[in-house]
């Protein structure tokens, strides 16, 4: 179940919390300092859930970004043209690309939902990794577009990049590859060697979306970002970024793609008009110039990333490599019922993926969250729930 339906289903468009609850938290969260202390004690409570469950960075946003958008609001009566064109050549800039190799969404998701308009329809099909974040699939679906779900290698819930191109083989009409490198829910990455061998050979039916939500955590060697691709001319792909993840944004909604002018083209003519919200460009383009924020987000993830892999190295819980700020972990009941027993303990952890009953995806809060959950799975398994 993804997040949409997920809200829709459960009545909790706010997440775990109530409008009056987070409009209070967010007043009382005004002073930069509370959001940003990744050590301090943490006591999950009804009022207080422990939010894990959407691989948010739960150290709140970079203190620039924050200035940045207090300082810049007055000037929202404007279109945001200019904080537009300013983040795109940063990000331009940054990849040695030319600013038409750039495009922003409102949030990643609409560079996906861009690309599948582009690309998807009748006639086409969509091929995806099973499970995997599945907003292309539901993007693509009521376009009338064949879907084609290619279950991960049951040994080590790797994607199957082999059987995924036998299903574009097969396939008469165009197809769209979405691949997702770090993948959710599994946190596991694909070689960019294989990436690159098959983008670079396969014939222009085939298009790619390469979903990088989690590119800024990985440092496994064998993973490189698509975007050497884009810069050495390919036409047939997307890369698609965020700024919801380590960047800590996900609530003012901006994401970026990259790919070839042409195709960057291509996709505007999908995007909503006027899709960017000012505060949050000021804010992408201030967290950019904040390396100091990203070394603690990702110091703190594999701090928090250690404090877990202990605990269920000591309770015996097989768990994949995390190369992104989730861990997927077994658990010893059904998924549903750990998430349950999670929940009474106010953590919210995971959410369904298919195939996979009997594991969980954790999101990589601070230190002091994990404490909390590492606390609240070793009560579990006192009662044996866990
Ligand atoms: C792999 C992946 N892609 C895209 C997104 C969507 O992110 P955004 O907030 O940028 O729309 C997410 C969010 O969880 C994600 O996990």
């Amino acid at each position: 179940m993804d997040r949409r339906t997920l809200l829709k289903s459960s009545g909790l468009f706010m997440g775990a919390l109530g409008l009056s609850q987070l409009v209070s938290k967010t007043a009382s969260a005004a002073s930069a300092s509370k959001v940003l202390a990744p050590h301090a004690l943490i006591t999950p409570s009804a009022k207080t859930p422990l939010l894990l469950n959407f691989n948010e960075n739960s150290l709140g946003m970079s203190p620039k970004a924050h200035a940045a958008i207090i300082s810049e609001l007055p000037a929202a009566f404007r279109y945001p043209d200019d904080a537009r064109a300013a983040l795109i050549e940063t990000l331009a800039k940054r990849d040695a690309l030319s600013d038409k190799q750039v495009t922003l969404g409102n949030g990643s998701s609409e560079i996906i939902q861009m690309a599948i308009h582009a690309y998807c329809g009748k006639g086409s099909q969509l091929v995806c990794p099973d499970p995997t974040f599945n907003y292309a699939e539901l993007y693509a679906e009521p376009m009338g577009t064949t879907i084609t779900k290619i279950k991960l290698k049951p040994d080590t819930l790797a994607i199957d990049l082999k059987a995924m191109r036998e299903a574009t083989e097969k396939f008469a009409g165009n197809s769209v590859v979405y691949l997702c490198n770090p993948n959710n829910p599994t946190a596991t990455i694909t070689p960019a060697a294989d990436i690159n061998a098959w983008i670079n050979s396969a014939p222009e039916r085939v298009f790619f979306i390469v979903d990088e939500a989690y590119h800024e955590y990985v440092t496994d060697p064998r993973y490189a970002s698509a975007a050497s691709l884009v810069k050495a001319g390919k036409k047939n792909l997307i890369v698609a970024r965020t700024f919801s993840k380590i960047y800590a944004l996900a609530g003012l909604r901006i994401g970026y793609g990259l790919a070839a002018p042409e195709t960057i083209a291509r996709l505007d003519t999908w995007a909503s008009i006027d899709n960017t919200n000012l505060p949050a460009a000021i804010a992408a383009n201030a967290s950019l110039q904040d390396a100091g924020f990203i070394r603690r987000s990702l110091d703190t993830t594999a701090e928090s990333r250690q404090i877990v892999t202990r605990a269920l190295d000591e309770l015996k819980l097989a768990y994949l490599p995390s190369h992104a700020n989730f861990i997927f972990h077994r658990v010893n009941s059904s998924s549903a019922a750990y998430r349950d027993s999670m929940k009474k303990l106010h953590i919210m952890v995971g959410r369904p993926f298919d195939h996979t009953d009997g594991w969980n995806r954790l999101t990589l809060g601070t230190p002091a969250e994990m404490q909390a959950f590492v606390k609240a799975l070793k009560t579990l398994r006192q009662q044996g729930l866990a």
